[in-house]
């Protein structure tokens, strides 16, 4: 059984900002940041300080008002301009790190970054080594290698980079699948031989976009591969379809017997305060989250969900709602479903009705829901009283 518990490296506030059609100012930072905060997430990325002066008074206020046991990081390209502006505007920040980053895959520095892998390599331990000369020892900097999916070709010339990054001052290496393009089992693979050529006590960290819908497995899997470090967003919030979703991962873990060190009664509410910042609803069937994520209409899953009612486990229930701060799993009745919705629904209206009462107007409430769809509590109601009628 692993016994390691993860680390969690929030990025809402800067990949997730930087995906938002209106980027969040100082004000609107601080209402998430404090949220964070609450969470227990252990790291927190404030921004893209060198992007625009909003950015850069948004961080640098953050990093006044954190507590100290909440590392404060700010990313920077691997330049000077803005690795300084980092170190600025996380001057009164207790525990801060700078994380600069430079893509390593053949495609980008051919065709995006037009320079030879001597070159990237160059910049890279140069960024750190600046990094490394501003902040001092005792502090963190992380370095990630942007568009690490797409290095299965050139592995050996990352490692060799990366050693040079650490001896150069960098102790959070962070392997991101910038794009995604890579097999969750690929991926992890490659990350596992990355760290087993890298000296130990580096940190390991992972990021893992979500374009092809499989980072939050990507993520999970890293940790049980030796990832310490995960980075995720609120809500899956970043670049294009997002990064994976600290909810998601963290009940992963959680449901695998992990001690997740983050208050995850909190996540419904965090979710839902999210939607109304991003103005990004909340997708009805999102894992989790979604209003329809816990509702059980067909009738053989109204049956086994009825009969494993407040088991530990449940036969078509992944998660105890509670556990996420939510109630809400729900039985609803449509033309799919069985005589458990009805009992269910109707006992909940107060009504003292039998399974056996349940199957007798089974046939009618089909017929209706056919016409219908999902039929309101009145009809099943009606339905129920006109039987009860009748039988007397
Ligand atoms: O997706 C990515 O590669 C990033 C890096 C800046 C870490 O967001
Ligand atoms: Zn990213």
């Amino acid at each position: 059984m692993e016994n390691r518990r993860p680390f969690f490296y929030d990025v809402t506030l800067r990949d997730g900002n930087q995906a938002l059609k209106k980027p969040w100012n100082a004000q609107e930072k601080e209402t998430i940041f404090l949220q964070l905060v609450k969470l227990g997430v252990q790291a927190i990325e404030v921004g893209f300080s060198g992007s625009s002066d909003m950015d850069f008074e948004a961080c640098r206020h953050l990093a006044s008002i954190a507590p100290q046991q909440v590392i404060v990081a700010g990313l920077a390209r691997a330049n000077e301009k803005d690795i300084l502006k980092v170190a600025e505007a996380l001057v009164e920040a207790n525990s801060k790190r700078i994380h600069t980053f430079i893509a390593f895959s053949p495609f980008h520095m051919k065709n995006v970054l037009k320079k030879s892998p001597r070159d990237v390599r160059t910049i890279a331990v140069e960024a750190v080594g600046f990094a490394r000369d501003l902040l001092g020892d005792g502090q963190e900097i992380q370095f990630s290698v942007e568009h690490f999916g797409d290095c299965a070709e050139n592995l050996t010339f990352v490692i060799e980079s990366l050693q040079e990054v650490v001896a150069a001052g960098a102790t959070v290496i962070n392997l991101s699948n910038t794009v995604e393009r890579t097999r969750p089992l690929q991926f992890v693979e490659m990350m596992k031989t990355v760290f087993s050529n890298l000296p130990e006590g580096v940190i390991s960290s992972v990021h893992c976009h979500n374009d092809l819908g499989m980072a939050t497995a990507t993520t999970v899997e890293s940790f049980f591969a030796g990832a310490y470090q995960l980075e995720c967003s609120l809500n899956g919030l970043a670049e294009r379809a997002g990064i994976s979703s600290l909810y998601e991962v963290a009940m992963s873990l959680y449901n695998c017997g992990i001690d997740v060190p983050l208050d995850m009664s909190r996540f419904y509410e965090t979710a839902h305060m999210l939607a109304g910042m991003s103005s990004i609803p909340i997708h009805e069937k999102c894992p989790l989250i979604g209003s329809d994520a816990l509702v059980h209409r067909s009738g053989i899953h109204q049956d086994g969900a009825g009969k494993t009612r407040g088991m530990k486990k449940g036969a078509y229930r992944t998660i105890d709602p509670s556990l996420i701060g939510r109630g809400g799993e729900r039985m609803r009745f449509t033309s799919q479903s069985g005589k458990m919705a009805i009992y269910e629904i109707i006992h909940k209206a107060g009504y003292a009705i039998t399974i056996e009462d349940a199957l007798r107007i089974l046939p009618a409430a089909r017929k209706k829901a056919e016409e219908m769809g999902e039929l309101p509590l009145e009809v099943l109601l009606n339905l129920y009283i006109n039987e009860s009628v009748k039988s007397i």
